[in-house]
């Protein structure tokens, strides 16, 4: 195994994220050297259970680490109250103790249900993520961001409960569906996009590369993202200022992802390539931001047949009201306020927290009508 480590630096919680080829099959040793107990409680769904549980499993056992799993059905359904009751009964009834490590074995679903439960039980178990989607690896598997969805809205009820490490092997991706694989293509993007106009081009250029298969190329981007993602999260664990960065794109993705229902329609990070375009779209419609560049973006995203905008989406019989009425709801929102985060140009991306709704609803009308004409 040929494995890059960077450190997460959080005081008295760092911990590493340790990115390469065949790191699941090392995860026994990795998970020793913590110095925590001898047990273990898996926690994964069944497509990553079917892949990749084995692996992980034989390098607990090689190791003299016990394990019980609990293996769940896929999807953003799993991310509920009824199954994360269901999961924390299945912990409790296997004894886990405080020393014990929970391992998240899975895509952004399982390790924000995962760490959550880990957070709760007992009143707070350390736990490992193993992220297997690439927006698991460049994304959810740092930082600590842990929930549940609720019918007033995504990801509402959760905490920041930090894991302890992160074992990113960029070969399970070889057994992801591509469609899964570009919407993480899209946060990959996105980091170039927020703040660093030279990764942003290397991705654009390195597509083929980072999407087909596990070699270097997609080891640097999975590194650099992690490495930005890393440097954000120190700077700002709690989101009072510029962790918001990371959500460039997001406020159009979740209103997106809500009007589709959550559904699977539209993945996350579909939804976050098409919020991207609009968000520079507004960008360049407020003179923020150069219009070549919505254009570029634009580009990048849909040669990695990403949806660029609501011509691209499924039909999601959604009006500019609906969209604007959930973007008043989104978490960033403050005093009835829109806020988004635009950018003066690729890699330049800042949180402007009074948007005026006018200039929101001429875009939404623009690029519905486009999509009603087409
Ligand atoms: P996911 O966890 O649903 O995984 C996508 C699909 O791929 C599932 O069907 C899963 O079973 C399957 N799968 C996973 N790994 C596989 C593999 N290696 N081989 C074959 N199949 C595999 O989706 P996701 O995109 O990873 O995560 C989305 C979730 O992440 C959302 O709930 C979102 O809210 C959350 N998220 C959290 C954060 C955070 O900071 N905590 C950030 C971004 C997204
Ligand atoms: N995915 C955004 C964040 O972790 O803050």
């Amino acid at each position: 195994m040929s494995a890059e480590r960077l450190r997460v630096d959080l005081a008295g919680r760092a911990y590493d994220i340790v990115v390469g080829a065949g790191v699941l099959a090392a995860a026994g040793r990795e998970i020793l050297k913590l110095k925590r107990g001898k047990r273990v409680f898996i926690v994964s769904d069944e497509n990553v259970a079917r892949h990749h549980l084995g692996t992980l499993t034989a390098s607990l056992d090689a190791e003299g680490l016990s394990h019980h799993s609990a293996i769940l059905p896929p999807g953003e359904a799993s991310k509920s109250f009824g199954v994360l009751e269901q999961l924390t009964g299945q912990m409790l009834d296997a004894n886990v103790e405080r020393g014990d490590l929970v391992v998240a074995l899975g895509g952004g679903v399982i390790g924000d249900l995962a760490g959550f439960a880990a957070g709760i039980v007992k009143r707070g178990l350390d736990y490992v993520q193993v992220p297997t989607t690439l927006l698991a690896q460049v994304d959810s598997s740092v930082g600590g961001k842990t929930a549940i969805d609720v019918p007033q809205g995504k990801n509402l009820i959760g905490l920041f409960h930090q894991p302890c490490l992160v074992l990113a092997d960029t070969a399970v991706l070889d057994t992801l569906p591509v469609r899964e694989l570009r919407a993480g293509y899209a946060e990959v993007l996105k980091y170039g996009l927020i703040g660093d106009a030279a990764f942003a081009a290397w991705v654009a250029g390195n597509a083929a590369a980072i999407l087909g298969g596990s070699g270097p190329e997609r080891t640097k981007a999975i590194v650099t993202s992690c490495g930005m993602k890393a440097r954000v999260v120190e700077a700002d664990e709690r989101e009072s200022g510029q962790r918001a960065l990371l959500n460039l794109g997001h406020t159009f993705a979740h209103a997106i992802e809500a009007c589709a229902g959550y559904s699977g329609k539209v993945l996350h990070g579909e939804a976050v390539a098409a919020g991207c375009c609009l968000a520079f779209d507004l960008s360049a419609q407020l003179q923020l931001a150069p219009a070549a560049d919505a254009v570029r973006v634009r580009e990048w995203f849909a040669q990695a047949g990403l949806p660029t905008s609501f011509a691209d989406l499924p039909e999601l019989g959604t009006s500019e009201d609906d969209l604007v009425e959930i973007m008043r709801q989104d978490k960033k929102a403050s005093g009835g306020k829109l806020v988004f985060v635009l950018a003066r140009g690729i890699g330049r991306a800042f949180v402007a927290r009074d948007v005026d709704e006018r200039a929101v609803r001429e875009l939404l009308r623009r690029a519905l009508t486009r999509t009603t004409a087409s």
